[in-house]
């Protein structure tokens, strides 16, 4: 992807801030914390002579990082987690020096996230900016590499549904939840491209034994990709905002028609697919986390969802539609949310929380890869 197809969630720590406003994700993180500790410490293959200094350096990445509270939170549980591990093996954790490296698009805000980390933290940092559907490290460098809510996000919208002529052409939509069969095609098979070049370039960077564990929304087995909430959701507020915007000569519909959520949501059979194309991958540890029942309020809070949207959207739209339009349409989103919340029967990503459901899964690296 270059550089200015790429984006991030929204910088700073203002009211609409990705780092104000990304507790859904935190909460989910929260729910899975226990899974994370647990399959750190059941899959982890400690060193063989843990006196060799070779083993001392213990690098963990955060992939799709952010800004805010919840990277720091993950990287403190996979290294709380490592550290207890070694101590019930009888091994002193005062041997190990954890470098953590923190990821995102290169526009995301590093400035923040760097300004926040804990100061009297006990590991190193480093920020790596780039696309983690490329190569961010060298070879067989990694001890623990994690992904929490990012993997959903393509590395771009796939070409056939922004050509006119083609039979994938999403006119008038943003998402797939309400188009043909072909657009679902398209957006499915840049998803499936997309995840398995960031499990092969995992694979490459991780050493033997290495765990990859991913946190990501999924949909239930069995569902068509259409049936997720989260594009649902995305379709119903945002795209259909823009659709009223267009009718009412604020925003130009061929604009509309070119633009797309590069966002796919897989079952978890889906992403278990992906991975077993990778031979030294192996899939060790596969739960479902559903959404904690707090979070009903922050969905539904009236300020909560249209700043989690903006916060989470507004790089994309600004890119595409420009800072003007981009700031109408954010200040019409609470009502937009509001006037569809108070429809009969409401939009089921509204009300169907519990079927938000998010996937973890844990990869192990099986075997010396090129
Ligand atoms: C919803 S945020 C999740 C942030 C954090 N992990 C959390 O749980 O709060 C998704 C993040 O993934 C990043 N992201 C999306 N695609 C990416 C890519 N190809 N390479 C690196 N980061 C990416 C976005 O920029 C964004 O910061």
């Amino acid at each position: 992807m270059s550089m200015d197809s790429s984006f991030a969630m929204k910088g700073g720590d203002g009211p609409t801030s990705y780092s104000q406003n990304s507790s859904f994700q935190g909460s989910i993180s929260d729910q899975a914390k226990a899974l994370l500790v647990k399959g750190i410490q059941q899959n982890i293959v400690l060193p063989a002579d843990p006196n060799c200094t070779m083993h001392r350096t213990f690098r963990i990445a955060d992939l799709g990082c952010s800004v805010g509270s919840n990277t720091v939170a993950c990287v403190q549980t996979i290294m709380e987690a490592v550290k207890a591990k070694y101590k019930a093996e009888g091994i002193r954790p005062e041997t190990l020096e954890f470098q953590v490296f923190f990821n995102d698009q290169v526009s995301s805000d590093f400035n923040t996230l760097f300004q926040t980390l804990p100061q009297d933290r006990s590991y190193t940092v480093a920020g790596v900016p780039g696309s983690f559907h490329g190569k961010l490290f060298p070879k067989a460098s990694m001890n623990v590499m994690h992904s929490s809510m990012a993997l959903h996000w393509l590395s771009e919208v796939p070409k056939e549904v922004k050509g006119l002529e083609s039979p994938a052409w999403n006119k008038g939509k943003i998402t797939y939840s309400e188009s043909a069969p072909e657009v679902i095609e398209a957006f499915s098979s840049q998803f499936q491209r997309d995840l398995e070049e960031f499990f092969k370039q995992r694979s490459f960077e991780m050493v033997y034994n290495g765990l990859l564990i991913i946190l990501m929304p999924c949909r239930p087995d069995g569902t068509r990709p259409s049936e997720s909430l989260l594009v649902q959701g995305n379709e119903c507020f945002l795209g259909h905002l823009l659709v009223d915007m267009a009718k009412e000569g604020l925003v130009d519909e061929a604009l509309i028609d070119s633009f797309n959520m590069p966002v796919f949501v897989p079952t978890a059979a889906e992403v278990r697919e992906v991975a077993s194309k990778i031979e030294c991958l192996s899939v060790e540890v596969v739960k479902k986390i559903c959404l904690p029942r707090s979070l009903g309020a922050i969905t539904q809070h009236p300020r909560s969802l249209p700043r989690l949207l903006q916060a989470v959207t507004e790089d994309v739209v600004v890119k595409h539609f420009g800072p003007a339009t981009s700031d109408l349409f954010y200040s019409r989103l609470p009502k937009k949310i509001e006037e569809r919340s108070l429809a009969s029967p409401p939009p089921a990503c509204l009300v169907k929380l519990e079927e938000f459901e998010n996937l973890f899964m844990l990869l192990r690296k099986n075997a010396v890869s090129n």
